[in-house]
């Protein structure tokens, strides 16, 4: 039957194509496997290494910092670009976890509802029809969707183990590079766990300088950090505030993904354009959020303990992967430890994609993961798994390596 709806959608979601691709996602093919799976094998436990957000919710003091925030009659108006103690505490933030000075609260930082939205409206900022954004793969994809809706292209910069998962800028064809206009990064990386180090963002800045291109770091996954790396801002590096902006999100760093809270920082005139955008888009986030968001980033010692966490996890997971056949390193930041996929199996099993062995992996093992496809064979494990202590995270991971380990994977 016709659906009054038929001819009226736009064409950057495919008019009247819209809804009719048979391609499946492969988030919603992860969740059907994952159906299959546990129907298939009812006793068995489900592990899931898939998880793209914490285990664990806010800190308590930010809960209750949340709850008596609420109910302040002052805190109920609509709360437009946010509230100058938020811009306060960002500024503190910035200065404290990665050594940055000079930030006007009020003219370089303005809140988002989590760091997507801001992303996504990035793109309305600067983005002309025919304009070219580089942005990296594999990778978080709104900025580049928003980018297509525009009318603009998109320009994808293979990530890879042998260049450190960081973008080599002379493969991009100088017709690409004359349209380009804006770069978005993301490091720490997800999916690679991979940071970025400041001599790559000094030469990020001449880059951008040279080509006179916008560089925008994603930096949702900022302070988690192992082993004595230093969370590392694109903004300490010297030009960077001229070029560039950075998005910071409470989501990762402070278990708080459904609060939706996140910031900008960067370029005066940048960030004006995107409270332009934000204030035609929303009318902020609410205050009672904003104000347990400043308490939050006064607290260091919730993310350095969440850190903390996920890398013991780590050691065991990487420990367990490599047991297996993997090829497993310690990432140095996010919480992703990002592997080569198998060719197959002992018994005759191969994997032309690493979409097909997490499908495997699944069904087989009830071990739910995360595959790329974009630059090479990937699965991404994540730290982020259910185990509400120390006991439980040995018993996943030990149980999680027996079941690889029956698999006999080939390499
Ligand atoms: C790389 C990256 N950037 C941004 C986000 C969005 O985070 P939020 O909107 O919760 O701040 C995510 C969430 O998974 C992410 O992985």
């Amino acid at each position: 039957m016709n659906n009054f709806f038929d001819d009226k959608i736009s064409d950057r979601l495919g008019g009247q194509n819209f809804g009719k691709s048979t391609a499946i996602y492969k988030f919603e093919l992860i969740k059907r496997a994952k159906a299959a799976a546990r129907k298939a094998h009812p006793g068995v436990e489900l592990i899931d290494m898939g998880v793209g957000e914490p285990d664990s919710p806010a800190d308590n003091i930010v809960v209750k910092a949340l709850s008596e925030e609420a109910g302040k009659p002052g805190n109920r108006w609509y709360a437009d670009n946010g509230i100058p103690e938020f811009q306060e505490a960002a500024v503190r933030y910035l200065e404290k976890v990665y050594g940055l000075s000079g930030i006007i609260p009020s003219e370089h930082i303005l809140h988002g509802i989590g760091s997507k939205p801001i992303l996504a409206m990035l793109p309305l900022c600067f983005i002309n029809p025919g304009d070219i954004l580089l942005t990296t793969v594999p990778g978080y994809p709104v900025t580049a969707t928003y980018t297509k809706y525009l009318g603009g292209e998109v320009f994808n910069l293979s990530l890879t183990e042998s260049n450190s998962f960081l973008p080599d800028f002379n493969l991009i064809p100088a017709p690409v590079l004359k349209k380009a206009r804006m770069l978005y990064l993301n490091y720490p990386n997800n999916p690679t766990g991979a940071v970025a180090n400041a001599e790559f963002f000094e030469h990020v800045v001449a880059f951008a300088r040279k080509n006179n291109i916008i560089v925008i770091n994603d930096s949702a996954y900022g302070a988690l950090t192992y082993d004595g790396q230093k969370p590392l801002s694109f903004l300490s590096v010297e030009g960077a505030m001229e070029v560039g902006m950075e998005v910071h999100s409470l989501s990762k760093a402070f278990n708080m993904t459904g609060w939706r809270i996140g910031f900008i920082c960067g370029n005066r005139k940048a960030v004006s354009a995107y409270a332009t955008v934000k204030d035609n888009t929303d009318s902020g986030q609410f205050r009672a959020i904003q104000k347990a968001a400043v308490l939050a980033l006064d607290h260091l010692e919730i993310t350095e303990n969440t850190a903390a966490k996920y890398s013991r996890r780590f050691d065991m997971l990487v420990n367990a992967l490599n047991e297996a056949g993997f090829d497993a390193k310690k990432p140095k930041g996010t919480f992703f430890c990002y592997v080569k996929a198998p060719s197959g199996t002992e018994n005759g099993k191969t994997f032309i994609t690493a979409s097909e062995f997490s499908e495997f992996l699944i069904m087989e093992s009830l071990i739910s993961t995360v595959p790329w496809d974009d630059a090479g064979k990937y699965i991404r494990f994540s730290v982020t798994f259910e185990a509400e202590n120390q006991q439980k995270e040995k018993a996943v991971i030990d149980e999680m390596e027996k079941r690889l380990k029956v698999l006999k994977l080939k390499f």
